[in-house]
């Protein structure tokens, strides 16, 4: 009774801040589940993405949001979601104010990895669990509360981004003649980076040559490496210089994503040149335009980044930590290699 009161209070408050206050900006979103128990306990969540503007992330705080919708376990979950606009300064305001505003639990994907000890630390004088997603902090600051007592409360959610380099390397690979068009026994390509900062970024870079010399057995050469930020637009331009510049000694262009992989299809195609005939072409996510650039034989494969799994980890870690128990340091979730011959399968 005395809840009810209380939240009828603070509704009224809220109404009355409502009407004296200008419309909110739209880079947050919030989410009430209507499970109302007996209890009427409610449970805070707030969520900080790296930016809003990006295509993966955008699939996976959907994801986020409808899980959270969707369990039925008695407790309302109030999800607050904000926009980092890729800026650490801005996101490092939004981790303040979710913590000075007694949020249960927060789930963060961080602007910049680097800034994972000072949120750890911040949420354990609190006495916070948070979840970190997508963008994996170094091993040390995951370990900076070893046998403490808020070791158990926060954890990484994420996909090994090695993983994904060597599937992009094997699918390369496994092509009939290894990629190596001009038959000179060497991979010519081109490697469109993402945000060099972000280990996603570094290992798919790595891994993907590392994996195809050695299952390939061929040596590469490395024509151009650029930074793209994730994004389409910078993606295409990247590699329609590459194309101009290299003209067709290209053989195979890496993305370390989709987006900027789809953009690299829009270049190639204006080169005249054909993915499959003339040019390979791999990204990584899986996003739903590049399985059907897949299917259609426009790029030559991608590797699933499993949004769907990543985010019910993450809710599921979040739920868990919000019910006291202990968590793992770290959940996985598996990459899948997608080519032509299993794409079927992943299209919606
Ligand atoms: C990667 C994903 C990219 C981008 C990035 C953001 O895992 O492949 O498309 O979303 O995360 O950190």
């Amino acid at each position: 009774m005395k809840n009810k009161i209380l939240g009828f209070l603070s509704a009224v408050m809220l109404l009355g801040m409502v009407g004296c206050t200008p419309a909110k900006e739209t880079t947050e979103t919030k989410t009430e589940t209507k499970t109302e128990t007996a209890s009427g306990e409610t449970v805070k969540v707030g969520v900080s993405i790296y930016k809003f503007d990006d295509n993966f992330m955008t699939l996976y705080r959907n994801e986020i949001e409808s899980y959270f919708k969707s369990l039925n376990d008695g407790k309302t979950y109030e999800v607050t979601i904000q926009d980092g606009k890729n800026d650490q300064a801005e996101q490092s305001n939004q981790i303040d104010n979710f913590i000075q505003q007694g949020y249960d639990v927060l789930i963060i994907n961080l602007v910049q990895s680097t800034s994972a000890a000072t949120v750890i630390d911040k949420c354990a004088s609190a006495n916070i669990p948070c979840i970190f997603i997508n963008r994996e902090p170094e091993e040390a600051d995951m370990s900076l509360y070893d046998g403490k007592d808020y070791e158990g409360k926060y954890t990484y959610v994420g996909a090994d981004a090695r993983q994904s380099g060597k599937f992009q390397g094997e699918i390369i690979a496994s092509l009939e003649n290894k990629g190596d068009l001009n038959g000179d026994g060497k991979l010519q390509y081109v490697m469109v980076v993402g945000d060099p900062e972000n280990v996603d970024a570094k290992y798919r870079t790595e891994f993907s040559i590392s994996q195809y010399k050695e299952v390939s057995g061929l040596d590469v050469e490395k024509l151009d490496e650029q930074r793209g930020d994730w994004d389409q637009a910078k993606g295409q331009e990247i590699v329609a210089n590459a194309l101009s510049k290299y003209g067709e000694k290209v053989e195979v262009v890496f993305s370390n994503n989709d987006s900027m992989a789809l953009g690299a299809s829009q270049a190639i195609t204006a080169a005249g040149r054909t993915v499959g005939k003339d040019i390979y072409l791999v990204g990584v996510d899986a996003l739903e335009e590049a399985k059907q650039f897949i299917k259609d034989g426009t790029m030559t494969g991608t590797v699933l980044n499993d949004h769907v799994g990543q985010s019910h980890t993450a809710v599921d870690a979040a739920v868990k930590a919000v019910n006291g128990e202990k968590l793992e340091k770290y959940y996985w979730v598996d990459y899948v290699k997608i080519t032509p011959e299993n794409v079927a399968e992943f299209l919606k």
